[in-house]
């Protein structure tokens, strides 16, 4: 029994009614993860201590953000709910050039900044923050934690969000759990995981897929001070951490817990599909992953409700779903990537039926969660991503039309694990095949226009990458600098270009074009939610390989989406619930009748009278 003796009211009622809801399922996935180890019922006891300490702590302005979002669970499905995400230093130099930096991100149309990790790095290379040295401390060089309490506070006053990275799989080498382990402490040791000798790394090994077979192969680093190998799936600096010890659990969950109270509004968990191990699997995907974060869900749910968990899980849609939990708790989000990966594949084809296949696939996913649906981020484009719905000669194809310089793009091949295919790095407009100088209406900035605009369309929240708005080109800079030259990732991680930014008040110029669609794409969204459109996009079949189109007929009024991706015009008939009259949402033009016909790239919204 939990003494409520020194809780202060009114709150109580609240707390408990949410504790009562959400710790068995606390419980019950923690017994399932660690019912035999007998170091759970003490972790346990402490996390229910700190949990509902969090919850009674909680400060006011956050639980009106919590109550309201509790008010209205449809909250976190209304269109529009534009993501916009970028590093700190390269968009604005540090924290507070950020807030001086939200007018800006308000005349976009942004509701929501993730920036990307912030919080204290090792140092030197510590791949782009997310080798975590302090997981309660801001880099330095970015600002400090009241700065990021004053951002998130600034965004609240605009009705906007903040969601931070969450490094929650691996540590920097130079975290402090790592340093007690490898100086000797066993309680810490534990926190990772070391292989006795190179044999039995390299048994595991084969089971293992290399995320950076070339700059960083095999996933164990041997060190002296631990005396073996350690699990590093990605760099020799990343620490994986040990799941299995149900501490682990405990803290991850705690510096959730410390950060909502810093006032971010979701946490990104990076590389999710990670977080379990077990010996004869891939080490990808595991059930005990999907427990771990249904787990810290319902934790998290009973201290701040309101704050969204969003997957980073890179992988099929059959193995991102789960990261949506059952009915009753998971992830409110997960990356959209098999969508994002096929629209850039339907491009370089002129053709969508692959498009439409990862369409149906994505619509399967559960009601209670939403999509985040991108067309570029600071990762590499990941075609293998998409070899469950397309034969291994598609793949090859996409990778080499966008990385090898066979299409239309500027983008450049990046490393992949053995039988697979090349990622492809670059810049969106550097895919699509714009420069800064070109017109408006080229092929190129049609091209980004029309992906901006599907990602617009689709249910879930679009995001928009960094530069994206202004046709912002690849970064060739980083290959003069020894910290970066090794990662290509750092070709579409570019310094924001403000003097590019300010042109987009220039009438006729690409950027003012491009800028105004992306402002414009947000709007209409939020007019499809007071149009009542909702539910999930599902592609209609059409004869023509060229055209995608989805509709969503889930709410008041249905909705449908066509576009074109190809640089030939297409005639599309419309359904009979359209041909009978629709509004354009997207230009307002006049009532199609009974057909639309699309330029190269075009695309439409139309919602039935
Ligand atoms: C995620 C990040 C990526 C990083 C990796 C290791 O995939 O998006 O940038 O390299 O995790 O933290």
């Amino acid at each position: 029994m939990i003494s409520t003796a020194s809780i202060p009211t009114p709150y109580d009622d609240a707390v408990q009614a949410r504790f009562a809801a959400l710790w068995p399922i606390v419980e019950s996935r923690f017994a399932k993860l660690y019912g035999a180890d007998a170091r759970g019922p003490a972790v346990l006891e402490r996390l229910k201590t700190n949990l509902l300490k969090a919850a009674h702590a909680r400060p006011e302005p956050l639980r009106a953000l919590d109550a309201a979002r509790a008010a209205d669970p449809a909250w976190l499905h209304a269109p529009g709910q534009t993501a916009y995400t970028f590093y700190v230093d390269r968009f604005a130099g540090d924290l507070n050039g950020v807030r001086g930096k939200l007018d800006y991100l308000t005349e976009l149309g942004v509701r929501w900044l993730h920036p990307l990790p912030l919080l204290e790095p090792r140092p030197g290379d510590s791949d782009g923050g997310f080798a975590v040295a302090d997981y309660r401390k801001v880099d330095p060089r970015l600002g400090t934690i009241d700065d990021l309490e004053a951002l998130a506070g600034d965004l609240r006053q605009r009705d906007m969000g903040l969601i931070l990275d969450v490094v929650c799989n691996h540590t920097a080498r130079e975290h402090a759990w790592a340093a007690k382990a490898r100086a000797g402490d066993p309680a810490y040791r534990d926190y990772y995981i070391v292989l006795p000798d190179a044999q039995s790394a390299a048994a595991r090994d084969r089971e293992l897929i290399d995320v950076f077979p070339d700059t960083a192969p095999g996933s164990f680093t041997y060190d002296a001070a631990m005396g073996g190998y350690v699990w590093t799936t990605f760099y020799p600096f990343q620490w994986d951490l040990n799941y299995a010890n149900p501490a682990v659990f405990a803290e991850m969950l705690e510096v959730l817990i410390f950060l909502a109270a810093k006032g971010a509004q979701g946490f990104r968990l990076d590389s999710a599909p990670f977080l379990w191990k077990q010996a004869g699997t891939t080490c990808r995907n595991l059930p005990q992953t999907y427990e771990i974060v249904e787990a810290w869900r319902a934790a998290l749910s009973i201290v701040a409700p309101g704050v969204v968990l969003l997957a980073e899980a890179i992988e099929s849609v059959e193995d991102v779903l789960p990261f949506f939990g059952g009915e009753e708790s998971g992830c409110n989000l997960a990356y959209n990537n098999v969508v994002m990966t096929a629209l850039w594949a339907a491009l370089a084809d002129g053709d969508a039926v692959i498009a439409r296949r990862c369409l149906a696939v994505a619509a399967r996913k559960p009601a209670q969660g939403a999509w985040l649906n991108y067309v570029r981020c600071h990762d590499d484009l990941i075609w293998n991503a998409l070899a469950a719905y397309a034969p291994a000669s598609d793949l090859r194809r996409w990778s080499n039309a966008y990385g090898n310089g066979e299409g239309f793009s500027r983008g450049r091949a990046f490393q992949t694990a053995e039988g697979g295919v090349p990622s492809t790095n670059g810049m969106a407009a550097a895919l699509a095949g714009l420069t800064a100088d070109a017109d408006g209406d080229c092929l190129g900035a049609r091209r980004l226009r029309l992906l901006y605009g599907i990602i617009h369309a689709l249910d879930g929240w679009p995001l928009i990458y960094m530069g994206d708005e202004i046709g912002l080109d690849n970064d060739e800079a980083y290959q003069d600098d020894p910290l970066r030259a090794g990662d290509g990732r750092w070709l579409h991680r570019p310094q924001m270009d403000w003097s590019l930014a300010e042109r987009r008040g220039e009438a006729g110029a690409l950027q003012a074009d491009l800028f105004a669609t992306f402002a414009r794409l947000g709007q209409r969204a939020r007019r499809l939610a007071t149009l009542g459109v909702a539910g999930p996009a599902r592609p209609v079949e059409v004869s023509s390989p060229a055209v995608l189109a989805f509709l969503r007929d889930e709410g008041a009024r249905p909705f449908l989406c066509v576009a074109n991706v190809s640089d030939a015009p297409q005639d599309f008939e419309l359904p009979p619930a359209f041909a009978q009259g629709a509004e354009d949402v997207l230009d307002g033009a006049p009532s199609p009748a009974g057909a639309v016909s699309l330029p190269p790239y075009g695309i439409t919204w139309l919602v039935a009278r």
